[in-house]
């Protein structure tokens, strides 16, 4: 069997923080921001709300965009950095909250590549015959990581839930078609991103110096790795289904820096009109950066069916992944 992408719901927290109102809080300044960055305005959860709370109302509107009710979902797989808690899963509480019964439910842990990561999964079940219908989920909430005192990761990351339903089918003609997915890994820079305590190697005590119990990022080392990552995995992915870069219609990037995308069509020599943005305005949400650009690119009337769909992202771990889509003919909630 075959997956293909049948509904597409995203859910952003109302709460939108501008770069003004940033530097108003941190040294640094709107031209900083967007020069580097390419970020204007990212969304934070108001303190109470937390990932499965964005990651359920992205479910309820996937499930919509499908058409489906919450007894037909088989599995769900959510992506996140920022579970509810660090034990249980945060994917059986929204599996639960959505109604959709004892249906097996996990997270999968790969930063910001985790919804690649997590569609990956949920193509492989389906193919294995283990699920008709897979409900793949990427939500955070960064803002309850971020360490207040550092103005680089505060400025760049936001929160928001981004989900797609899987569906199996017997043949990839028709527009929605996953094609293929690409995973990688290189723990040997696991450091460059990282929560540094709070898990069994660095338990969290009273004593825990408290920058570290909140994300840090060794940006510049990051940016170029990402580059070359994400340049290599589509590449591959690329060659493996037998698509040339001219015939990508859209190149979804991770939405990481806005001169990470450049870079990145360049590196793939797809034109840079063909890469699709919106870090302007929903910064980096990391595993729900995918869906959400995604979900962008089709209100802004982008999208045709059938259009050949390019996703890449990195993140974390190290870990990098891409997929190949045809767009379907569903209108994201
Ligand atoms: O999502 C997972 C993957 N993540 C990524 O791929 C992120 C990759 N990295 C990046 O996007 C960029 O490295 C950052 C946006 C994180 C940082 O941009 P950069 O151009 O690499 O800046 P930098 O860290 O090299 O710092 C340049 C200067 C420094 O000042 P000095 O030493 O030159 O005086 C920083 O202290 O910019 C300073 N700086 C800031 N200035 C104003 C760093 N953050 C800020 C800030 N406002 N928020």
């Amino acid at each position: 069997m075959h997956a293909a992408v049948i509904g597409l719901g995203t859910h952003l927290p109302p709460r939108l923080v501008t770069n003004g109102e940033l530097a108003a809080r941190f040294d640094t300044s709107d031209e900083w921001i967007t020069s580097r960055t390419g970020i204007r305005t990212r969304h934070w959860a108001e303190p109470g709300t937390a990932t499965g709370d964005l990651a359920t109302e992205a479910g309820l509107r996937a499930l919509k965009s499908a058409g489906l009710a919450p007894g037909d979902i088989d599995v769900v797989v959510l992506a996140t950095t920022t579970p509810d808690h660090p034990c249980p899963a945060t994917a059986p509480d929204v599996a639960s909250r959505l109604g959709l019964g004892p249906v097996p439910a996990y997270d999968i842990a790969a930063v910001c590549s985790g919804f690649l990561y997590a569609l990956a999964i949920g193509q492989a079940q389906i193919a294995a015959q283990q699920a008709g219908t897979v409900l793949v989920i990427g939500a955070e909430t960064y803002s309850t990581i971020l360490n207040p005192d550092d103005r680089t990761t505060s400025v760049i990351f936001g929160d928001g839930a981004g989900a797609v339903v899987l569906a199996a089918r017997e043949d990839t003609d028709r527009p929605g078609a996953l094609l293929g997915t690409h995973l990688g890994s290189d723990g040997a820079h696991k450091d460059l991103i990282r929560i540094p305590a709070g898990g069994s190697r660095y338990p969290t005590t009273a004593y825990t110096p408290e920058a570290d119990r909140y994300f840090t990022m060794e940006g510049p080392k990051v940016f170029r790795q990402a580059v070359v990552r994400m340049g290599e995995s589509a590449t591959t992915l690329l060659h493996r289904i037998g698509w040339v870069a001219e015939k990508v219609d859209h190149l979804v990037g991770h939405q990481a820096n806005a001169r990470i995308l450049t870079a990145l069509a360049g590196q793939l020599d797809i034109p840079v009109e063909r890469t699709v943005v919106n870090i302007d305005r929903v910064g980096n949400t990391s595993a729900a950066s995918v869906p959400l650009a995604l979900a962008h690119a089709a209100r802004q009337g982008r999208l045709t069916p059938g259009d050949r769909i390019l996703m890449t992202a990195f993140g974390g771990g190290l870990t990098w992944g891409s997929a190949a889509l045809t767009w379907p003919d569903i209108t994201p909630l």
